[in-house]
């Protein structure tokens, strides 16, 4: 029996809902992935959740705001022709349904949804040959970095992390997201640089790489950087949907995109930089409260549509044996319900670097194991072959 994987694109959480639960009642079916703001930008993290699920289809609603989601299926089907797209919505005259069709739609429910209604389109996308879903183009990947308390090395692994993909010859984007401070900055040596993350705000409908790349830094390993203001000031509200435009010609232009989130979850920057991330890396210690957070972020990211797979938990500062007040690796992966990604060893490097106001992977002597064991953790997090590897000792 062949397994059906559904991308769920819904703004309405009692759609999604009851999606989840009338996939409950079929033991071949599952969700993949739920989209809880359908935008035109959507068809990255469409593209994204395919190269996971190849063989997936989507179920989109139209009903929330009909005109851009037909837009934005328009995208998705460029990006990606092969797939499968079932749209709703609640007109279900010749002219909705045509439309749908026109925008890439391969099958159309009525809402109200009807469980009935539901599991016939099921049946009849089971029938339709299965063939792998390969996107049109090859997109970058954004891996955040989000710390679930303050000095668990949040900075520290994003700036790194950086570094190795620059010394890699990837093109990348190391974005600073933590307004609180300043702190990728210093860890570069960049001092106060002229501009910032808030000056894009200033192009926002009219963004494009060369306005980009007129703002950024580009670090001496070879990634570009960009940050908040030196000055502390509000965030304001432009700048959720700046990110938002400013991802998509980032993930069609550079390899890759890391994103230092800091730690503040409940800010917009930070949701936007959430929703358009293939990866997030969960930074946490073996400290108890570390772990009590971890547990409530987790839950949050489930609830903004993340899979397991998308979510990888960093374990920072990781010794083997730790004493009695720190958590042992299996007692977290216990009550986290989840496996540890990686463990980061504690090491003094870190500190000399931070003062020397440089990544450690730039010392490779002097950071000895954790610049090998960081090196691992980037292999791992990248996907990166055997073959590759040989290349590049
Ligand atoms: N693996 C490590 N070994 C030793 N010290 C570390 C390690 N990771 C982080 N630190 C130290 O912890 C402090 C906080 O790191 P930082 O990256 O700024 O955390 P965050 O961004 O989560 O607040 C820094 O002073 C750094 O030297
Ligand atoms: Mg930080």
């Amino acid at each position: 029996m062949s397994t059906i994987s559904l991308l769920v694109a819904s703004t309405d959480e009692h759609f999604r809902e009851m999606v989840r639960e009338s996939l409950l009642n079929m033991p071949n079916a599952k969700v993949a992935a739920e989209y809880p703001e359908i935008t035109l930008n959507l068809y990255v993290r469409v593209l994204q959740d395919l190269e996971r699920q190849p063989e997936a289809a989507l179920f989109l609603d139209l009903a929330g705001d009909p005109e851009t989601s037909l837009k934005a299926l328009e995208k998705i089907k460029q990006a990606a022709p092969d797939l499968y797209v079932i749209a709703a919505n609640y007109a279900g005259d010749a002219e909705s349904v045509i439309h749908a069709v026109r925008s890439g739609a391969n099958d159309f429910i009525q809402l109200p949804l009807r469980r009935a209604d539901f599991r016939d389109a099921i049946t009849r996308l089971e029938r339709v040959p299965r063939r792998a879903v390969t996107g049109g183009s090859r997109l970058g990947r954004v891996y955040t970095f989000l710390g679930v308390k303050g000095g668990a090395g949040t900075t520290t692994l994003a700036t790194n992390f950086a570094g190795v993909l620059a010394q890699r010859k990837q093109n990348t984007v190391l974005l600073d997201l933590d307004w609180s401070a300043n702190d990728v900055a210093m860890q570069i040596g960049a001092g106060a640089p002229q501009h910032s993350i808030w000056d894009l705000t200033e192009a926002i409908g009219r963004m494009d790489q060369a306005l980009f790349e007129g703002l950024a830094m580009r670090d001496p390993l070879g990634f570009l950087y960009l940050g908040p203001p030196d000055t502390l000031m509000p965030q304001g509200y432009y700048l959720g949907p700046m990110l938002r435009e400013a991802s998509t010609f980032l993930v069609e232009k550079y390899d890759s995109v890391v994103i230092d989130a800091g730690r503040d979850v409940n800010n917009e920057l930070v949701q936007t930089a959430l929703q358009v991330s293939t990866t997030v890396f969960l930074v946490m210690t073996q400290e108890y409260p570390a772990i009590r957070n971890a547990q409530r972020y987790m839950a949050l990211l489930a609830q903004l549509g993340f899979t397991v797979d998308q979510v990888k938990i960093l374990l920072n500062n990781y010794t083997k044996k730790p004493g009695q007040n720190l958590a042992t690796l299996e007692q977290i992966q216990q009550t986290l319900g989840q496996q540890v990604f990686y463990g980061i060893p504690p090491s003094p490097a870190v500190l000399a670097a931070i003062n020397r106001g440089r990544p450690f992977i730039e010392d490779r002597q002097a950071a000895g194991d954790l610049d090998r064991i960081f090196r691992a953790f980037v292999d791992k997090a990248t996907g990166r072959k055997k073959e590759d590897l040989a290349k590049s000792a």
